[in-house]
């Protein structure tokens, strides 16, 4: 007996066909490959990201809390929503079987002995694709002695991911000896995005960092920088998020932490419940106590 004939009702010729938008700011004009890239790294449902900083190795070296990446972090990896590091520790220690996404850190040359902005694009972006990279990392040094290189770096991997759907993070490098303020965030991080990036990180101001977000027209993710006490830390991370940040790219202030599991189970919160810092911080302790 032949199927009654429903193909015309099945077609529904009468609803328009459904036109996903995206969830990220200003990346819904973006290819298919790299939207799904960074919904890896940032979670659709809340938007926002916490990703754990480990690349400190290629200027620092053995960065304290990195001594043993195989000991400290590998055990944080089921609690960040990705893993920032360098393709040296991935090929050497992170685990084929994670699934975590990776973003590579995808610039270096000068060791901490040096200057710092004399840097160049140090992977092949067919490298980040083999590894199946979730995005790429790299220093961007407004105002820094060799600004203009840098940020033709930054360029340069842009074009370069934008040839395969790798989103690139440009990260706003300050020089010792220049002033951490808004204006001067404002000024690097909407240079990096209209230059190309697909998302910046940058670090959180007291003063006036909802302009910094609010100027820039991609997701900006707040970096750690040196460590603090966890309730300073906390409160960083959630006035930045409150603030229009997408999530936090932090490194020390979690891997020094005396419980790093907990301080990371902790900002998670933060950043994805909008959890309160004094609340945030009563979790790392009872964390903490147990273990
Ligand atoms: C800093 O600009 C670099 O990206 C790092 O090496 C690292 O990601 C910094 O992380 P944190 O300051 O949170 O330790």
């Amino acid at each position: 007996m032949p199927e009654a004939d429903t193909e015309g009702a099945r077609y529904q010729a009468d609803k328009p066909q459904t036109a996903p938008g995206f969830f990220l700011k200003g990346s819904h004009q973006l290819d298919w490959g790299m939207k799904n890239r960074l919904a890896r790294v940032f979670n659709p449902q809340s938007g926002r990201t916490v990703m754990l900083a480990v690349d400190h190795g290629y200027f620092q070296g053995p960065t304290t809390g990195l001594e043993r990446i195989d000991l400290s972090i590998v055990p944080l990896l089921p609690n960040c929503d990705a893993l920032f590091c360098t393709r040296g520790i991935l090929r050497s220690v992170i685990p084929a079987e994670s699934q975590k996404p990776m973003v590579l850190r995808a610039s270096g040359g000068p060791s901490i002995l040096k200057e710092l902005s004399d840097e160049q694009i140090a992977m092949d972006m067919e490298d980040a694709v083999r590894l199946n990279a979730a995005g790429v990392g790299i220093q961007v040094f407004v105002g820094g002695e060799f600004e203009t290189r840098s940020i033709h770096n930054m360029t340069r991997l842009v074009d370069a991911g934008l040839r395969c759907g790798m989103p690139v993070m440009g990260v706003t490098a300050v020089g010792t000896n220049m002033v951490r303020d808004a204006r001067y965030f404002r000024l690097a991080c909407r240079i990096i995005a209209e230059l190309g990036a697909q998302y910046v990180k940058t670090y959180y101001v007291d003063d006036g960092f909802e302009t910094v977000t609010a100027s820039c027209p991609v997701p900006i993710v707040m970096a750690g920088g040196k460590k603090l006490p966890e309730i300073e830390a906390l409160t960083m991370a959630y006035n930045a998020v409150q603030q229009g940040a997408s999530g936090v790219d932090m490194g020390r202030n979690i891997f020094q932490s005396d419980a790093p599991k907990a301080m990371i189970q902790a900002v998670h919160a933060v950043v994805h419940q909008n959890m309160k810092p004094q609340h945030a911080l009563d979790m790392f302790h009872s964390l903490k106590s147990q273990g």
